[in-house]
């Protein structure tokens, strides 16, 4: 199975346009600090290649992909879809970049399709430039590519809401407890049985999250806040980490504990641009490495 990182940076990215917090001026500074939005090109076969998620840099981050290049045709693409985590705007703004198309997939689970077609009315208004297919996660594996050898797979993970859809009647997107508005992804190759799990918005820790981490051959995971207490001092909000629907990396809380003694490599993604491993000369870096966990780098190829 192959993937590309095509963006490892929570909302806003780095350096955020509106932003001049130390994180966001280094990356100005040190141009190879700058992550784009969280974001991951499959392959599914040969020529067909499916994005997690579509962040507002969706056009540059196919662009920068050689994979993901048109031809030979003036308008062919390898480019089949979109898998989306959830309905947050930095995971979904780039689908209507993708109207050019002649189509395309979106694979999703219900509540967020519901967000995206009833809130944003994006089924509407893309209408009379493409055609969408949507395809339904959460309901047992969907096959991807015409070989179907890729199976995706959505392991819940949280009931928390995009803002624009709190307080949204339950008639337009479905009800307050249903713990698809956040999935994990699965994508496992049949052929070799590997997988992946990705899961850049980590609200909880379930039993279920435990076990498709064992079971998972990589892991890719919420890595928005070093801490619980980040959002709070570097005064981005009154929320805790944990309180905005991000597990933080460290503490007694944190995920890096959890990830620390599995088999799978494990890598952090969706850094906040307060987060101080955007800075590679942190010392966190160091802890990170005695761990044995890594932080994924925009334009990282892995092959499982
Ligand atoms: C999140 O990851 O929590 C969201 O993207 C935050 C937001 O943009 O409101
Ligand atoms: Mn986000
Ligand atoms: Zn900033």
């Amino acid at each position: 199975m192959l993937l590309q990182v095509l963006g490892t940076a929570a909302g806003g990215g780095l350096p955020q346009w509106n932003c001049a917090c130390p994180g966001c001026a280094g990356a100005r500074a040190h141009p190879h600090r700058r992550r784009r939005h969280a974001s991951l090109a499959l392959r599914a076969d040969e020529d067909r290649w499916y994005l997690v998620n579509a962040t507002p840099d969706i056009g540059d981050q196919i662009e920068d992909s050689s994979a993901l290049r048109p031809g030979p045709g003036p308008r062919d693409t390898p480019v089949a879809g979109v898998i989306l985590t959830d309905a947050e705007l930095d995971h979904t703004l780039g689908i209507a970049r993708l109207r050019e198309a002649d189509g395309f997939d979106v694979l999703a689970t219900r509540p967020v399709r519901r967000a995206l077609t009833g809130l944003m009315r994006l089924d509407d208004i893309l209408t009379p430039y493409t055609r969408v297919e949507w395809r339904e996660l959460g309901a047992g594996p969907v096959p991807l590519g015409k070989s179907g050898g890729i199976e995706i797979d959505a392991v819940p993970v949280s009931p928390k809401r995009p803002r624009y859809a709190v307080g949204t009647a339950t008639d337009t997107v479905g009800t307050d407890d249903d713990h698809t508005w956040v999935v994990a992804l699965r994508l496992r190759e049949s052929a070799t049985g590997r997988s992946l799990l990705y899961a850049p918005a980590l609200a909880r820790w379930s039993d279920t999250f435990q076990d498709a981490v064992e079971a998972a051959d990589c892991v890719i995971v919420d890595g928005t806040f070093w801490d619980d207490d980040e959002p709070v001092r570097t005064g981005i909000s009154a929320r805790t980490a944990t309180g905005m629907g991000h597990l933080p990396i460290a503490g007694p809380g944190g995920t890096a504990r959890r990830l620390s003694g599995l088999r799978a490599r494990c890598l952090y993604t969706h850094l906040n641009n307060t987060n101080p491993l955007g800075d590679p000369d942190a010392p966190q870096h160091a802890l990170l490495g005695e761990w044995g966990l890594e932080v994924a780098a925009d334009r990282m190829v892995i092959e499982l």
